[in-house]
């Protein structure tokens, strides 16, 4: 019965038909499922942290109430991913076990400090403009929750986007300071948002099989390609410069030849040798001790709540 099942799936899939929580499926297409979105619930969940970092900063009322909605929005597109994810079987408190004891992935981009207010630009411009450009194709992921889960996430990544590049835009028609502090946050991102697509096709090991199964509908570079066309005419409009000086469109294999990406630093980073890798891990490792009231007075509420409905 068993290839009868797998027949039956390989034929959904193969219809563009949806892969549903109570559908059979085979274990290592749950198994990657389970990495895929735990991975990105992670990344949501510890992204909020480089923003976090300058709420209380803002330079305005204004921008404070923008950047806190954003970094909430990020919080919701965590839990919306984690609920996905259980839907697989796996309890939300194995996920996030892995993550606080440091045994989870989560995006290489959140281990990098941010140092100035322009820092807000370059990520809204360029770290979400990244995860809408992985994360669009998402939304037809062959299994049904991830994919609807995506639909809402991409319509406020674009917001976020549009609100980094509006953060850019204004510090680039600025004061000569404040264009160079748009142009050095810029710098800064530039690289590490190319390496969120993941490792080159010949050294991504997942990545044949996802596409066989419709998680992924684009390789990684495809995606990367696609990404940094996008940003060229947008780098024009700001007034800011490509930290790729290598940056060229090659009219015979229509491709963007691109500068040399540091993939020894990207692979460092997911080693845990970034930046901030200790960092993040410490602080959510905190906020989930220091949240553990909260979860014992939800759980004791809704055990009262039980009992009384049946008394
Ligand atoms: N940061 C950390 N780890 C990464 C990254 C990255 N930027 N890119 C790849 N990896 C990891 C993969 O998770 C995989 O690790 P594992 O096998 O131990 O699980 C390994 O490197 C090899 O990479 P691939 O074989 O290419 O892995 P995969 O097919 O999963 O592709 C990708 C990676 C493109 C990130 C895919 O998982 C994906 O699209 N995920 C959903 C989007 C996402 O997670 N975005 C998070 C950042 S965006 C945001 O949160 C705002």
């Amino acid at each position: 019965p068993d290839d009868e099942l797998q027949a039956d799936f390989d034929a959904l899939i193969e219809a563009e038909q949806r892969i549903e929580p109570r559908d059979w499926m085979p274990e290592a297409y749950r198994k990657t499922l389970i990495r895929q979105i735990s991975q990105h619930a992670h990344s949501e969940i510890i992204g909020m942290q480089p923003e976090a970092n300058w709420i209380t900063r803002a330079p305005s009322l204004k921008r404070k109430a923008i950047l806190m909605a954003k970094v909430q929005d990020e919080a919701g597109h965590g839990l919306y991913l984690y609920s996905a994810a259980q839907t697989l079987g796996i309890a939300r408190d194995t996920m996030t076990e892995q993550l606080i004891e440091g045994r989870a992935r989560y995006s290489s981009i959140f281990n990098y400090p941010t140092p100035t207010w322009a820092d807000m630009g370059a990520i809204g411009w360029l770290v979400d403009g990244a995860a809408i450009c992985n994360q669009v194709p998402l939304c037809r992921a062959s299994y049904g929750p991830y994919g609807r889960a995506m639909v809402r996430i991409c319509k406020e990544e674009s917001f976020h986007q549009r609100q980094g590049f509006e953060i850019l835009l204004e510090l680039a028609n600025g004061t000569p300071e404040q264009k160079q502090m748009a142009q050095d946050a810029v710098n800064r991102w530039y690289w590490p948002s190319l390496q969120m697509f993941g490792p080159p096709d010949d050294e991504s090991p997942n990545s044949a099989q996802s596409m066989a199964w419709k998680i992924k509908r684009f390789s990684n570079d495809e995606l990367r390609q696609r990404f940094v066309g996008m940003l060229v005419p947008q780098f024009e409009a700001l007034g800011l410069e490509c930290p790729d000086k290598d940056l060229r469109w090659n009219e015979e294999t229509e491709q963007w030849d691109m500068g040399e990406i540091d993939w020894d630093e990207f692979f460092d980073v997911l080693k845990g040798h970034g930046h901030c890798n200790a960092q993040r891990l410490q602080h959510r490792r905190q906020a989930h001790e220091d949240g553990a009231w909260v979860r014992e007075a939800a759980a004791e509420y809704a055990r009262k709540q039980s009992a009384q409905l049946k008394a």
